[in-house]
C-alpha cells in the first residue's frame, strides 16, 4: 500500500456515491483523513457504513452558501486545515433547448457550477500551503450532446473557473485542476426517475462513441483524481485531465 496522502486532510463533496465514493475510498487507502459530503440524510448514512476509516460524513448542500460555510467551519474546528479538496458533487438533468424547464436549468447551474464556486471561495482561508483542489468537469464541456445544454454549460463554466482559480491561487501555492470523465457507470444514470433498465440502456447507448468500447469505472476516475491531488502532479496547475476512453479525441 502506498501513502500518497499520508497525514493530509481531504474533503470530497458528493462523496456518497459513484466517482466521489471511489475517490474517498482511495484517499483513505492513501492515508488521508477524509471528510465526505452528500445532500441527503439517507445517502450520507449509507456512505458512513460503506466507507471504512472515513473521518466525517456530513449533509451539506453544495449549492447553499450557509451549508458550505458551516461545513468549512466544522472542518476547521476538527481538522485545522484542508490539504486536498475534490469538488465533485453534481447532478445531471437532461432536457432539450426546445423543451427543457427553467427549474431544471437553475438546479443544474446551482449544483454543478455555483456549488464549486461557493466551495472554492469558502475553502480559500482554510487551504494549507501546497494544497490541491480538483474539480469534476465532464467531456460534455467540449462536445455537443443533444439534451445536455444546462449540464454542458455548467461544466464549461467550471472548466473556465479552474483557470481563474489557478490565476488567483497559484501565487499562494495552491494548485487547482480538473478531471474530466467520459461516460462512467455510476448511479447518476438512474436518477431523475429512470428505471434500472432505462439507466442501463442510456449508459450502454453511449458505448459506440467510446473508442475503448466500454464505460469507465468510478475507480478509474478516482486514480486520475489521486494523481492531481498528490505531489505526483506538483507542476500541474490549471489543467484538465480527460479520462474518457478516447471519446473526445476521435
Ligand atoms: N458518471 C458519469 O458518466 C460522469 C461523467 C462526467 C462527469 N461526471 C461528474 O462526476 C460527478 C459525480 O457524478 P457520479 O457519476 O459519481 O454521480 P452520482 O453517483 O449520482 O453521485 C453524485 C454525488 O453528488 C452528490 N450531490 C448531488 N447533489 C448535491 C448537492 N446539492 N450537494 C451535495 N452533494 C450533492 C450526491 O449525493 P446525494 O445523493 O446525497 O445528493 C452524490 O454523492 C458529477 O459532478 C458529474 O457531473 C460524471
Amino acid at each position: 500500500m502506498s501513502s500518497k496522502l499520508a497525514g493530509k486532510v481531504a474533503l470530497v463533496t458528493g462523496g456518497t456515491s459513484g466517482i466521489g465514493l471511489a475517490a474517498a475510498r482511495l484517499f483513505i487507502e492513501e492515508g488521508a483523513r477524509v471528510v465526505v459530503t452528500g445532500s441527503r440524510d439517507d445517502s450520507v448514512a449509507k456512505a458512513r457504513d460503506a466507507l471504512a476509516g472515513v473521518s466525517a460524513v456530513r449533509v451539506s448542500d453544495t449549492a447553499r452558501q450557509e451549508d458550505v460555510s458551516a461545513l468549512l467551519s466544522e472542518i476547521r474546528a476538527e481538522f485545522g486545515q484542508v490539504d486536498v479538496a475534490f469538488l465533485n458533487a453534481g447532478i445531471l438533468k437532461a432536457g432539450s433547448l426546445a423543451q427543457g424547464s427553467e427549474a431544471d436549468f437553475d438546479a443544474v447551474i446551482s449544483v454543478d457550477l455555483k456549488g464549486p464556486w461557493l466551495t472554492l471561495q469558502a475553502l480559500i482561508p482554510h487551504l494549507a500551503p501546497g494544497a490541491s483542489v480538483v474539480v469534476n468537469t465532464s467531456v460534455a464541456n467540449e462536445r455537443g450532446w443533444a439534451g445536455l445544454g444546462a449540464y454542458s454549460a455548467a461544466k464549461a463554466g467550471l472548466r473556465a473557473l479552474v483557470r481563474t482559480a489557478t490565476a488567483e491561487l497559484a501565487p499562494l501555492g495552491i494548485r487547482v485542476n480538473a478531471v474530466s470523465p467520459g461516460p462512467t457507470w455510476t448511479p447518476i444514470f438512474g436518477r431523475n426517475g429512470a428505471t434500472p433498465e432505462q439507466a442501463e440502456a442510456a449508459a450502454q447507448g453511449l458505448i459506440p462513441r467510446i473508442p475503448l468500447g466500454r464505460l469507465g469505472q468510478p475507480e478509474e476516475i478516482a486514480k486520475a483524481v489521486l494523481f492531481l491531488a498528490s505531489a505526483d502532479a506538483s507542476f500541474v496547475a490549471g489543467a484538465e485531465l480527460v479520462v474518457d476512453g478516447g471519446l473526445s479525441q476521435v
